[in-house]
């Protein structure tokens, strides 16, 4: 089974954009996993032009499905999601800056660096995840590491999907049986829309999660929330 978690960024930068309380982020999380979501992905930056600090602590209790976080692992974020007893916290090298994530992490450069911050994370008993590009030698890093899972960045698969969907999902294929066959589980995010989802959920048996924020909002502008989430989980069947 591919879990389905529903990345709720997106209802941040709207509600900021007023800087009041609409759309309500609570409301969000209660209704994502009452239409069916299986986990709900945040991604708190430094600069909390989406999801606050304040938000964190607020939609923690809300949980009760998965609540993956996501992010530099800077002191600041280690802490924040160590208090708030994330159930999985997925790294991300991203600088302060960054629009959104754009590459994984180059895995043996930060070896003592991300051992050192997965092993403080499993020790509080929270499930690590390494944002990485579908590259074995990136792949045999992270399991070097000792992360529970990987997430494959699947912008590249996104951006080929429509022009030619094999090719497009060949290193992805590789990089999952690599990373299965070393006992890593395997999520997957960025890009991933109602086109090209079903075909790399088909592709990828060993898939444990995939987490969508972008395109699944706004699919919700058109659809509704409900509709949209039983599209993404039809998906993933
Ligand atoms: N995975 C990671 C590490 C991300 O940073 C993001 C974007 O916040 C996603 C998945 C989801 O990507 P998208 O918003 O394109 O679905």
């Amino acid at each position: 089974m591919t879990r389905l978690s529903v990345n709720i960024n997106k209802i941040a930068t709207l509600r900021n954009a007023r800087g009041g309380k609409i759309p309500c982020i609570k409301d969000a999380v209660v209704n994502c996993q009452k239409f069916g979501a299986q986990g709900i992905t945040i991604h708190p930056r430094p600069d909390e032009r989406h999801i606050t600090r304040k938000d964190v602590y607020e939609i923690k209790p809300l949980i009760t499905t998965e609540f993956n976080i996501e992010g530099y692992p800077s002191e600041e974020f280690l802490k924040m999601v160590i208090e708030v007893k994330a159930d999985q916290v997925t790294l991300v090298p991203d600088t302060r800056e960054q629009l959104t994530s754009d590459h994984g992490w180059d895995t043996w450069k930060n070896l003592s660096f991300l051992k050192e911050v997965i092993s403080q994370l499993q020790e509080n008993g929270i499930r690590t995840s390494i944002f990485v590009d579908p590259n074995i030698n990136a792949i045999e890093g992270a399991a070097e590491i000792g992360t529970n899972r990987i997430e494959l960045y699947t912008e590249s698969y996104a951006s080929l999907y429509p022009i030619d969907k094999n090719r497009a999902i060949e290193k992805f294929v590789e990089a999952a049986t690599f990373a299965g066959n070393l006992d890593i589980d395997i999520n997957a995010g960025h890009d991933l829309n109602l086109e090209n989802l079903n075909y790399m959920y088909h592709k990828i048996p060993n898939l444990a999660e995939v987490s969508i924020g972008h395109a699944l909002i706004a699919d919700a502008l058109y659809l509704g929330l409900e509709t949209t989430i039983q599209k993404y989980l039809a998906c993933l069947k």
